[in-house]
């Protein structure tokens, strides 16, 4: 059985515009699986209607094999823990008026770390962010400062320690490194690489950087405007019989 599965999920709009259309995919446990495609093609509303900050209009979204609409309260808080996220911009994913233990704590105290971690052994709050310091390699000091006082790619190691502090099923990284410099961008593609062997993780990994898809995930997904056009593993990026448009994105990379 699939991590999760999407059977012709639609969305449109209030406006009448179809955002996604017919989207069928599936991602196996301890899998990167990659999404790219140009700005505005649906990739963050694909994202959303997963980590359930959005509805779709037709298809199913199937995690573990049960879909989410038949989901009470109660599974659909087990499903909000065991799927994270790691978003665009580092800045407005965190309080700026909470020091980042406090930020960093929040996983811990809305859903307390009883349960049984593979790799975390959390005893405390303290060791909770100490371990996850540790993990995503700063400094503890930097646990006392407020996010403005972190650069970008400190701030975006922090968002990943909080989305993987519960070690979830899933983690959906939407854009990642696409607000940070290219030596950060590496630094912390390689961070989320090594995390995912590490703790087990599966991500989805959504970016229009087809190299960066490439390096991360071992299947891709093309999407362009609303639909996938294309998808294959890692290794058959280059073959003749990729679709044009996936060509055409390979060629801005050449
Ligand atoms: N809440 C909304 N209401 C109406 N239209 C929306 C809404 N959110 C997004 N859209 C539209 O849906 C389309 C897809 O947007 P989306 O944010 O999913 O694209 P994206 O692939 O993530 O783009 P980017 O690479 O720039 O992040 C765009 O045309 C956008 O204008
Ligand atoms: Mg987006």
């Amino acid at each position: 059985m699939s991590l999760l599965e999407l059977n012709n999920v639609s969305k449109t709009y209030k406006n009448g515009d179809a955002v996604l259309k017919n989207i069928n995919f599936s991602l196996e446990k301890k899998e990167c699986v990659g999404l790219v495609g140009e700005s505005g093609c649906g990739k963050s509303t694909l994202a959303r209607c997963i980590l359930q900050l959005a509805s779709v209009d037709e298809g199913e979204i199937l995690f573990n094999g049960m879909a989410l609409q038949n989901k009470n309260e109660r599974n659909l808080r087990a499903y909000r823990r065991n799927i994270q996220t790691v978003m665009q911009n580092p800045a407005t994913s965190l309080n700026p008026k909470l020091k980042i233990r406090d930020s960093l704590l929040d996983p811990y105290f809305q859903y307390g770390a009883q349960a049984a971690l593979r790799h975390f052994q959390y005893t405390n709050e303290r060791d909770f962010v100490k371990q996850l310091m540790e993990a995503v390699e700063l400094p503890l000091e930097l646990a006392d400062r407020y996010p403005h006082e972190l650069s970008g790619g400190q701030k975006q190691r922090i968002t990943i320690a909080r989305a993987i502090s519960l070690e979830p099923a899933l983690v959906v990284l939407d854009e990642p490194t696409s607000s940070l410099d290219i030596l950060s961008q590496a630094s912390i593609l390689q961070l989320l690489d090594g995390l995912r062997e590490q703790l087990e993780l599966s991500y989805l990994f959504i970016s229009h950087d087809l190299s960066a898809v490439n390096e991360m995930s071992q299947k891709i997904l093309v999407m362009k405007d609303g639909s996938i056009v294309d998808r294959f593993k890692k290794e058959e990026l280059f073959s003749e019989s990729r679709h044009s448009y996936t060509k055409e994105l390979i060629s801005l990379y050449q």
